[in-house]
């Protein structure tokens, strides 16, 4: 039976509903801990004129009180290095200030009681400077940066825009602005770092265990195989532990100053600060059209916030390069730097506020047009991808729609905005399209086959929720044909073949093809050694039919288990890697458009005295080549639509732009959907197979979900009310005053 694709339960759930599974913070086989507290500036820019520790020294418990004065010198950042998350983190490393909340201390005592008590008597003085914390004020500073990311160019152009624009029949020409968001994953941001004379052990929650050593170590200055990153459960990432920050930095720096274990975590409130945010933006859509609805026109122009210390170009308009045709486009990224921590990337960094514009745009030139906004996106569907040129891979963008449009009930949608009622709920229907680059990355894995017939996949790869162990655990089974429960997935440890890491939604297509390459090449040393083995009923048989299946290689009629075939031939075991590189040098990457598709429907309802929202249900249609498991797929999915309701409806971090500090910065004020808020909602995805992707035609999904999802529930929401809110979340303040007015 064919394993790949199968919606099995996560192998590592056991564990983790039983609390066996080892986070980060509860690791105790290091020896008794010290507890650090971090201590946060209380202005936004600035410099520490006079910090007195000395009370919180007397306090009980406390063994170390860390500022810039007695913090160990640290590396400088090399930004010659192409992942930003690879390099040096210095902290407390002088007394400037950057950004409200910067660590100005580490309190480190025998509890966390202590410490965090302790924490409160650290006195400091600031020298406060001016810092600029009004993106919207401060837009005429917009400057292009040099590249977006080292992988884009900053502005594109393609015939005469500005022509084609004025000369339209139809045209959209409006400004949508997103706030600054957080990720919020369960498990917060922690360390626990542990030396051994001068070898450090970091467990730490990181979605790549490379780029952890490697930050570390050039933070430390020392060498990096002298670090060790343990990471093998994650409580969720989305983004915001692609790299490591302050806590890991501080807990390794005291830990090794005082000859013991240190624990230190964020708090909820901290990782507002402490942690990289998504940038607010500004976008201005133009999309022109004839009158029968053809785009000649795509203009997306964004300009999103930076941190001047660090610059983060969000790569907003980039998947509007290659999501519909139309001869004169122009896209462009402009940059505003106002004084926050750096930027860090948070679920599908710029498709997620990308296409709540133009999705929302395309709704407006539909409602201009008076078209079904289906209908509209099937007239604008590219043949090649309209900017590079090239074919795309697998694009089933129109087949996501028409299946959606079906299994919603689209047909059903008012034609007219604030036309439906039911009770005192004024009732739309939205849509919009959802597109995801697909990425590859360096990544090996290997796989060792013991004499017993049981097989270990080992990468540093990382689970950080999404399902890697479980997904591994097919790859492997199917390929050497074994049961589930006889295959072993360990992750997340440095000294393991190197990945690339959970994120970009890459993780699952480069660890499953390593996994598969690495089984490969056991297959082939097995066939080899069974036609060779006199004594295998194998022996001589083509092995060009070989089939593994039950634990046994079967030729025709002849099988053999492999226990016995290893036991003569292998006793000590087959062990093989896997690799799969970058897409920089794959050619199928470099001659073909390689993303996923998806179409989502929401419906919502509006009160129509109050302006309140509900989302009523919401369906998405998505197609991600082949997958790996339908369950922990579904299970990406229709978390990130949750997430793309959340930025349609609830989310933003709200700036105090007097000190630079996000006010909001708890669960209870920043608002995320509960239950209540998402009421049906469901992901199908199309069975597929994406042969340029790579040999088992998988693309990542982790972050397709979220592509145009909050857009389909602004156009549910004008829908509904006639009220068209570009301003994100829509906040029933922002639809009340346009409410339409009824029964007197
Ligand atoms: Mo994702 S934002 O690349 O972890």
């Amino acid at each position: 039976m064919t394993m790949i694709g199968q919606p099995i339960n996560r192998v590592d759930g056991p564990l983790k509903v039983t609390g066996r599974a080892t986070y980060a913070y509860e690791q105790w086989d290091v020896g008794q801990p010290l507890y650090g507290f971090i201590v946060g500036a209380t202005i936004g820019r600035g410099r520490i004129a006079r910090i007195d520790t000395s009370r919180a020294e007397r306090s009980s418990g406390v063994r170390l009180v860390m500022t810039y004065r007695n913090a160990p010198p640290q590396g400088r950042p090399d930004t010659t290095l192409f992942s930003s998350y690879a390099r040096a983190r210095p902290t407390l490393s002088g007394p400037d200030l950057h950004h409200y909340g910067e660590p100005v201390a580490l309190v480190v005592a025998e509890t966390f009681e202590q410490a965090r008590a302790a924490a409160k008597f650290v006195k400091v003085d600031y020298a406060l400077e001016p810092g600029h914390y009004d993106f919207a004020a401060r837009q005429e500073q917009a400057y292009a940066p040099k590249n977006v990311r080292g992988l884009w160019p900053t502005d594109t152009a393609v015939g005469d825009f500005d022509s084609a624009f004025n000369a339209a029949a139809v045209k959209v020409d409006q400004h949508y602005t997103t706030p600054y968001v957080f990720s919020q994953p369960l498990e917060p941001h922690a360390c626990v770092a542990a030396w051994r004379g001068d070898e450090l052990t970091v467990y730490v929650c990181t979605q790549v265990v490379d780029a952890a050593r490697t930050a570390l170590a050039s933070t430390l200055q020392i060498d990096s195989q002298r670090v060790h990153v343990v990471s093998p459960f994650i409580g969720g990432g989305f983004g915001s532990k692609l790299g490591i920050h302050s806590e890991t930095i501080l807990a390794a720096l005291a830990a090794r100053q005082l000859k013991q274990p240190v624990k230190v975590a964020m708090t909820r409130q901290q990782i507002f600060h402490l942690v990289g945010m998504r940038p607010t933006s500004s976008q201005r859509v133009r999309l022109g059209a004839d009158r029968d609805g053809r785009l000649v026109a795509i203009a997306h122009e964004v300009n999103m916030s930076t941190s001047p210390v660090e610059e983060y170009t969000e790569q907003t308009a980039i998947t509007t390069r290659s999501l519909y045709a139309a001869p004169h486009r122009v896209t462009r990224h402009r940059l505003t730097p106002v004084d926050f921590q750096p930027a860090e990337d948070v679920r599908a960094p710029g498709e997620a506020p990308g296409l709540l514009a133009v999705e929302s745009a395309m709704d407006e030139l539909a409602d201009a047009l008076a078209m079904d906004p289906i209908e509209l996106r099937i007239r604008n569907e590219p043949t090649l991808d309209p900017e590079r040129g090239v074919p795309f891979s697998d694009r089933r963008l129109v087949e996501c729609m028409r299946e959606g449009a079906r299994r919603f009930g689209w047909e059903h949608r008012p034609t007219r905005p604030a036309s439906r009622r039911d009770g005192r709920w004024l009732v739309g229907y939205g849509m919009a399209a959802a597109i995801r680059m697909h990425f590859q990355g360096q990544t090996k894995v290997k796989v060792r086959l013991a004499p017993n017939g049981t097989a270990a996949v080992c990468t540093d790869m990382t689970d950080i929720g999404t399902g890697t162990y479980t997904i591994l655990t097919q790859v492997a089974a199917e390929r050497l044909g074994l049961p589930i429960d006889r295959v072993q997935v360990e992750l997340g440890r440095s000294g393991f073949p190197v990945s690339s890491g959970s994120g970009g939604s890459w993780g699952a297509g480069n660890s499953s093809v390593a996994t598969h390459r690495a089984c490969e090449v056991l297959r082939d040393q097995l066939r080899v050694s069974a036609r060779n083995d006199p004594r295998s009923p194998l022996h001589g048989l083509d092995p060009a039919g070989a089939v593994f299946s039950g634990g046994c290689l079967t030729i025709g009629g002849a099988s053999e288990a492999l226990t016995e075939l290893l036991a003569r031939n292998h006793p000590e075991g087959l062990e093989a890697e896997g690799e799969i590189g970058s897409m920089r040098d794959d050619p199928n990457y470099l001659a073909h458009s390689i993303h996923t598709y998806g179409a989502h429907f929401a419906e919502v309802g509006v009160d129509a005295d109050t302006g309140e929202i509900r989302l009523r249900r919401m369906l998405g249609v998505f197609s991600a080549g082949r997958i790996l498991n339908a369950k922990t797929a579904r299970s990406q999915l229709i978390g990130a639509m949750s997430w793309g309701v959340s930025a349609a409806l609830h989310e933003q971090a709200v700036v105090d732009t007097r000190s630079g500090a996000f006010v909001n910065r708890d669960l209870a004020e920043y608002l995320v959907p509960v239950h209540a808020d998402i009421p049906q909602l469901d992901a199908i995805v199309l069975d597929g197979f994406d042969d340029k992707a790579n040999v088992l035609g998988v693309k990542g999904l982790g972050e397709l979900g979220i592509c145009g999802a909050g857009a389909a529930i602004a156009n549910a929401v004008f829908n509904a009310t006639g009220v068209r809110v570009r301003d994100f979340p829509i906040t029933l303040d922002k639809v009340l005053p346009g409410l339409p007015l009824l029964d007197g």
